[in-house]
C-alpha cells in the first residue's frame, strides 16, 4: 500500500522549495528588469502595491519549505554517517544560509523600497526616483541573486540526498 504520509511531506516540500526558488528566480531575472523599464510612476505604483504580495508568498514557501524538509527528514529515518544525511546536512546548512541572506538583506531592502514608493504615491511624486530608493533597489537586487545562487546549490544537495550518489 503506498505511503501517504511521505506522498504528501515529499509533495510539501518539493511545492514549498519550487515556488521559493521559482519565485526568487521571477522577481529577479524577470519582474526586476521589467519594472527597471517602466516609467518611474509606474515601477513606484508596481512597488507599492504588487511586491508586497510577492514578499508575502516568498516568505510562507521559505516557512513551508522549511516545515516539510524537517519532517520529511525525521519521518524518512535518515541515519546520521550515511551519505544521504551528509548531502542533506550540506544542503541544510546552505539553506539556513539563504534564509539569513533574505531575511537580513534582501527583504528588508525591499521594504524600504515599498515604503518609499508608498511615500511617493502618496506626495503624488513626479520625477526620477530619489537616490535612497535607488540604494536599496540595488541591495535588494544584489541580495535576491545571492539567494537565488544559494538556492540552486541546495537544490543540487537535495538532489544527491535523495539519489544516493
Ligand atoms: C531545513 C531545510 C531542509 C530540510 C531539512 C530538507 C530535507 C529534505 C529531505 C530529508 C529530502 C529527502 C531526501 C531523500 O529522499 O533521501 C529532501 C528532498 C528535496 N529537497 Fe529538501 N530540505 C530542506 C530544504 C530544501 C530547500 C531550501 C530546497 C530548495 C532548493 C529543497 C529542495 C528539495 C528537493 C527538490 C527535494 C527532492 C529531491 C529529489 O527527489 O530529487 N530542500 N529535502
Amino acid at each position: 500500500m503506498a505511503d501517504y504520509t511521505l506522498v504528501v511531506l515529499f509533495y510539501g516540500h518539493i511545492l514549498s522549495a519550487v515556488s521559493w526558488l521559482g519565485g526568487g528566480i521571477l522577481t529577479t531575472f524577470v519582474v526586476g528588469p521589467g519594472v527597471r523599464g517602466l516609467s518611474p510612476p509606474s515601477g513606484t505604483e508596481f512597488m507599492a502595491k504588487v511586491m508586497p504580495r510577492i514578499l508575502r508568498f516568498i516568505q510562507a514557501a521559505i516557512g513551508s519549505t522549511f516545515l516539510f524538509g524537517i519532517l520529511l527528514y525525521y519521518y524518512l529515518g535518515i541515519q546520521d554517517g550515511t551519505s544521504t544525511a551528509t548531502a542533506v546536512y550540506a544542503g541544510v546548512v546552505v539553506a539556513l544560509a539563504t534564509a539569513a541572506v533574505v531575511f537580513s538583506v534582501t527583504i528588508p531592502s525591499f521594504r524600504k523600497v515599498i515604503k518609499l514608493a508608498n511615500e511617493r504615491m502618496a506626495s503624488g511624486g513626479q520625477g526620477p526616483p530619489p537616490p535612497e530608493m535607488m540604494k536599496y533597489s540595488r541591495r535588494a537586487r544584489i541580495g535576491s541573486t545571492v539567494a537565488v545562487s544559494m538556492l540552486l546549490l541546495v537544490l543540487v544537495f537535495m538532489v544527491l540526498a535523495a539519489t544516493g550518489y
